[in-house]
């Protein structure tokens, strides 16, 4: 009996789809920012305030009461419930919380099981670029087709509907959005809303709604597609603490959908993840319970340093729409002549400020770089006029 030889090279053995997804264009920055000395960043995307100590006690009493077991998989109860009310006063948005919302391991996780719930091989989803480094991996991890549409600047990133329209095909599964965005800090009003609302219902695909910076919203109050009748029946709304609360690394999120997604993502959930994390859900009762003086007061800084980010840009010549949400301007470095990637290299070479090219968020960034304004206002000062004089000596 004649035996085959197995190549015996272990490293032949990782998945194509692993190997194929792209790393992040922003991890190149990080690592040579991690190395330098007094580089001043705007390429975090994550808030520099601590999480609020009000909540940071509530999860450290949670475990001084032994509350560090596996809770229900879909979230604690009372979290839960705290969940559908708040939905309802801000967004005015029902979604029961016995059987249409989950709590997750931040959006991270809420995408990745609304993505796993709907897509089959060979699916394809809408991605609206510029967008968040994630998405295209995401979907390419559960064999999907990411199917890009641009925006540009000069249509203040707004997606056109016609462009959506003529991207959907007989395979399309749903359009992911994101807004506020990043990297844009743009965000979609509500008429363009309705019309993709329109859209989906005619052509029956679903929303996957990332409302991740709903909270971070300067002027106008957020608006969720969900909201639009006939919707609710088919959107995913992902939502989370690790922005609105200053919550990054507590990995605390959740999604609200129709029961008939809903069951299959806590299935999902059930097998991959069991529950998110015990102190964090104990931690957000309290960020919903008491939280909103700390979002107001971060949300009051965040919009002192985007008013200054935003006309300092416009002042040195790169043309900047101001941000609507979110803590990220995306100026326009065209008029140096650079490509965003020339730009941050040499910006970070030079001047030691490190900012994130737009091209890391799809190629209709091109012309951009992301700041974050995540950052003191001291450092955002000092980031502004080593730019300045960055665009001067060009
Ligand atoms: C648009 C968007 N969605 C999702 C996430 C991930 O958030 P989380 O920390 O809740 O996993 C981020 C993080 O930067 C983001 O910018």
């Amino acid at each position: 009996m004649k035996t085959t030889v197995k190549n015996s090279d272990p490293s032949t053995l990782v998945s194509k789809t692993g190997l194929s997804i792209k790393p992040s264009g922003i991890r190149e920055f990080f690592d040579i920012v991690y190395n330098m000395k007094d580089c001043v960043s705007l390429g975090v995307g994550e808030p520099d305030f601590d999480t609020p100590w009000r909540i940071s006690d509530t999860g450290i009493n949670s475990i001084k009461d032994g509350f560090t077991h596996y809770t229900p998989n879909r979230g604690v109860p009372e979290l839960l419930r705290l969940i559908s009310e708040y939905l309802v006063d801000r967004y005015r948005i029902s979604y029961s919380p016995d059987s249409e919302i989950i709590v997750t391991m931040g959006v991270s996780q809420a995408l990745d099981l609304a993505l796993r719930s709907i897509v089959d091989p060979g699916d394809e989803v809408i991605v609206i670029e510029p967008c968040y480094v994630s998405y295209q991996a995401n979907i390419e991890m559960v064999h999907g087709v990411p199917v890009v549409i641009p925006t540009f600047f000069k249509e203040g990133f707004k997606v056109d509907p016609d462009r959506l329209k003529k991207a959907i095909t007989p395979k399309t599964k749903a359009v992911l959005l994101n807004y506020p965005s990043n990297p844009t800090g743009l965000t979609f009003p509500e008429e363009l809303l309705r019309e993709i609302a329109d859209i989906a219902i005619k052509h029956n695909i679903i929303v996957i709604s990332d409302e991740i910076y709903s909270a971070i919203s300067y002027g106008k109050s957020h608006f969720s597609i969900a909201a639009v009748e006939g919707m609710k029946e088919r959107t995913i709304v992902l939502n989370g603490f690790s922005k609105s609360h200053a919550m990054t690394g507590w990995r605390l999120g959740f999604a609200a959908a129709p029961k008939y997604i809903l069951d299959i993502m806590l299935k999902i959930h059930q097998y991959t993840g069991l529950c998110a994390p015990s102190i964090s859900q104990y931690a957000a009762i309290e960020a919903l319970q008491n939280g909103a003086p700390d979002v107001e007061r971060m949300v009051n800084e965040y919009t002192r340093r985007r008013n200054f980010i935003a006309k300092s840009f416009n002042d040195i010549g790169l043309p900047c729409l101001y941000p609507e949400g979110a803590f990220y301007a995306f100026p326009d470095v065209s008029p140096t002549g650079l490509s965003s990637r020339d730009f941050a290299l040499k910006l970070l070479e030079k001047y030691k400020v490190a900012v994130v090219p737009g091209t890391a968020f799809g190629e209709s960034g091109k012309n951009h770089i992301r700041c974050s304004f995540a950052t003191s206002m001291e450092n955002i000062k000092t980031a502004m006029e080593r730019i300045e004089d960055f665009v001067k000596g060009l």
